[in-house]
């Protein structure tokens, strides 16, 4: 069957959308569509013990990674694991406490640093590629597995911090501090990520995201120095062992950044955050590469007209390209599972 108007009638349509395809309606999913909104994810989650033993246990994580595509029908699956999981690899004590995040033994000067492994432990990282393995054999042709990690910003500032901080204060006071081994840090998880994401991608992975969660509190030279420039290093780097990888960045809060971002990362495509303007998007940053986002995770949260409306304003705005729907941040997990049915109605409707 050919869908009127879909430049693709057969195959993954997210990864259509990848290489530059329009899709007549866009392809789905929602980050951190795995999690705690779910029913059957907390039950997962009670039997697993840890968050971390749920991260490395296959089976599980397989098993969470395909609960939300069985109940929405999603576009795309996403590994379930963490970003936190490379620090670990990297030899780094890392634990997730109950209704307080993560917590990590902070790295608080270069002797810390010294002690950092220089690449990751593959046999930590080796449950990961097998839940990949198991996803990937259980979706059909249609469906799309992500994998991702964390850009090596966002993921020093909890290796720094030892912890979730406001305004990444620790981070940023360290690398003005002492650029030279903050350089150091950022390049060990550039190496770090471009293993990791080379494992995901040779497991099966179709296309990897990039989450710079943290981008955002960055000044322009730092923003080019400590988010653009890795991600555009573990661009090329997974690019020359995995010929034409396709992926996509996430550099939440990068604002009018986000133009030179994506010229100078050479990722495939984009995420928008929920404060990315539509008409600047549309018109800047779509003319060179498909776009993600961008529904607010409280618009989600709050369902009804404004949920309705945010839905419409987005595809008005962006739906006219090559465009994957989501939302600007991750799902809450106070959000009813009725409001997410509700908007992938809209959606597809
Ligand atoms: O998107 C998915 O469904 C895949 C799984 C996924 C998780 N974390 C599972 C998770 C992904 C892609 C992530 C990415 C991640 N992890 C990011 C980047 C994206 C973002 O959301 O900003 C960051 C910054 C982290 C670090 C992290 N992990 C934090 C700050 C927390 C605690 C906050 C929270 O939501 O509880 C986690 C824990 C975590 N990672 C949970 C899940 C489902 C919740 C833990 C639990 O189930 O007990």
């Amino acid at each position: 069957m050919t869908e009127a108007g879909s430049a693709v009638p057969v195959g993954k349509k997210l990864v259509s959308v990848l290489a530059g395809e329009r899709q007549a309606v866009p392809p789905v999913w929602l980050m951190r569509q795995a999690g705690r909104y779910l029913p059957e994810y907390r039950a997962v989650r009670e039997k697993a013990g840890g968050f971390l033993d749920l991260c490395f246990n296959p089976e599980l994580a397989a098993e969470v990674t395909l609960q939300p595509v069985r109940r929405f029908g999603f576009d795309a699956a996403i590994l379930f694991s963490d970003i936190l999981v490379v620090p670990f690899a990297l030899g780094r004590k890392v634990e997730f406490l109950v209704g307080e995040g993560p917590k990590l033994e902070p790295l608080t000067d270069a002797a810390g640093l010294a002690s950092l492994s220089k690449t990751i432990d593959q046999t930590i990282a080796a449950p990961v590629y097998e839940t990949v393995r198991r996803v990937k054999a259980a979706l059909d042709e249609q469906t799309t597995l992500i994998g991702f990690c964390g850009a090596p910003w966002t993921v020093a500032t909890y290796m720094i911090a030892g912890e979730g901080t406001p305004d990444q204060a620790p981070a940023r006071m360290f690398a003005y501090g002492d650029p030279d081994s903050f350089q150091k840090l950022i390049d060990t998880l550039t190496q770090a990520s471009i293993e990791y994401l080379v494992g995901q991608l040779k497991a099966g992975a179709d296309c990897v995201q990039i989450f710079d969660t943290w981008a955002g509190v960055l000044p322009q030279a730092e923003f080019e120095r400590w988010s653009t420039l890795p991600t555009n290093k573990i661009v090329a780097g997974v690019r020359a062992q995995v010929p034409g990888a396709k992926i996509i960045g996430f550099p939440r809060g990068a604002g009018a950044k986000l133009w030179r971002y994506v010229q100078d990362t050479g990722v495939d495509a984009v995420g928008l955050d929920w404060t990315q303007g539509l008409v600047y998007a549309r018109d800047h940053i779509q003319t060179l590469k498909p776009v993600q986002g961008n529904v607010d995770p409280l618009a989600l949260l709050a369902g009804g007209a404004a949920l309705d409306r945010q839905v419409d304003e987005v595809i008005e705005a962006l739906g006219g390209g090559p465009f994957i729907f989501n939302l600007g941040h991750g799902i809450l997990p106070q959000t009813p599972i009725a409001h997410v049915e509700r908007m992938l109605k809209r959606v597809r409707g």
